[in-house]
């Protein structure tokens, strides 16, 4: 079932995603949260920080996997993202860093931190809530266009769409690595609650094509329509083309 919430703009679409991940977290104190990375996230975790700060939430028993991480990048690069998830949330909220997991980009055996990745998520007992962002080419984690969508923790080659538009980060296209690791999309749905948001312009076509047409391995997102229980929070610019289709996909 997807449910989707229809948000005026980006602030609100912050506000709406942070409200659904701290009622998870109040109603099952110890909730396995999958994080993502990316510009839509950034508002999301300033308002859980926000909360976090007027005593309303407490992350003490949370713990967290993320979707990716660039092969090759140390926690201390700020490209990472071990050091995006530590500046934008985890060093402002009482989340014991132990329970806090990010793919390790400079294991020597990439196969086997794969493995012991999907592992982890198993010993914990499954994702509760899991974030998605949406990229402009349908990928979600860095599960790119005609992958399987069997695929659990693996190595990627990044496509040229996802190396230009992460290039904004980056001082130039050619210092963004051109591998990463990401949890496949059989790990994501297996996620009990899937949470996808999407903002602006630029995701219009891909929310569309996500959504709103057969699902086929050129968009990855679209394996979600066959999840049980997915929300989508998105503002009116991001689903500018579903509007203009006159399609409705679950709003409540
Ligand atoms: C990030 C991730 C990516 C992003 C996607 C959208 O961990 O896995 O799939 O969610 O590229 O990125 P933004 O939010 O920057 O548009």
């Amino acid at each position: 079932m997807i449910q989707v919430y229809r948000e005026k703009d980006y602030e609100s679409l912050s506000r709406r995603a942070a409200n659904i991940i701290s009622a998870q977290v109040i109603l099952k104190p110890a909730s396995v949260l999958g994080l993502a990375t990316g510009s839509t996230p950034e508002g999301i975790y300033r308002q859980l920080v926000s909360w976090y700060q007027k005593n309303d939430l407490s992350f003490r028993q949370v713990r967290t996997v993320n979707l990716d991480e660039y092969v090759g990048m140390s926690a201390q690069d700020d490209n990472s993202y071990r050091y995006y998830m530590n500046h934008h949330l985890f060093s402002h909220i009482n989340i014991d860093l132990q329970n806090t997991r990010v793919p390790n980009g400079l294991a020597t055996d990439l196969q086997a931190e794969c493995t012991d990745y999907d592992a982890n998520i198993r010993a914990l007992g499954g994702i509760d809530l899991q974030l998605l962002g949406l990229g402009g080419n349908g990928h979600i984690g860095f599960n790119e266009p005609a992958t399987a969508f069997t695929k659990s923790t693996h190595v990627v080659d990044l496509c040229e769409s996802t190396i230009e538009a992460n290039a904004r980060f980056f001082a130039s296209a050619a210092d963004v690595p051109r591998q990463a690791l990401t949890m496949g999309i059989g790990s994501i749905m297996k996620a009990r609650h899937v949470l996808l948001v999407a903002s602006g312009d630029a995701k219009a076509n891909a929310l569309y094509r996500t959504f709103c047409e057969p699902v086929s391995a050129q968009m990855p997102g679209s394996i979600l329509q066959f999840h049980p229980n997915v929300t989508v929070i998105a503002d009116e610019a991001a689903l500018r083309e579903l509007d203009a289709a006159g399609v409705s996909i679950g709003e409540g």
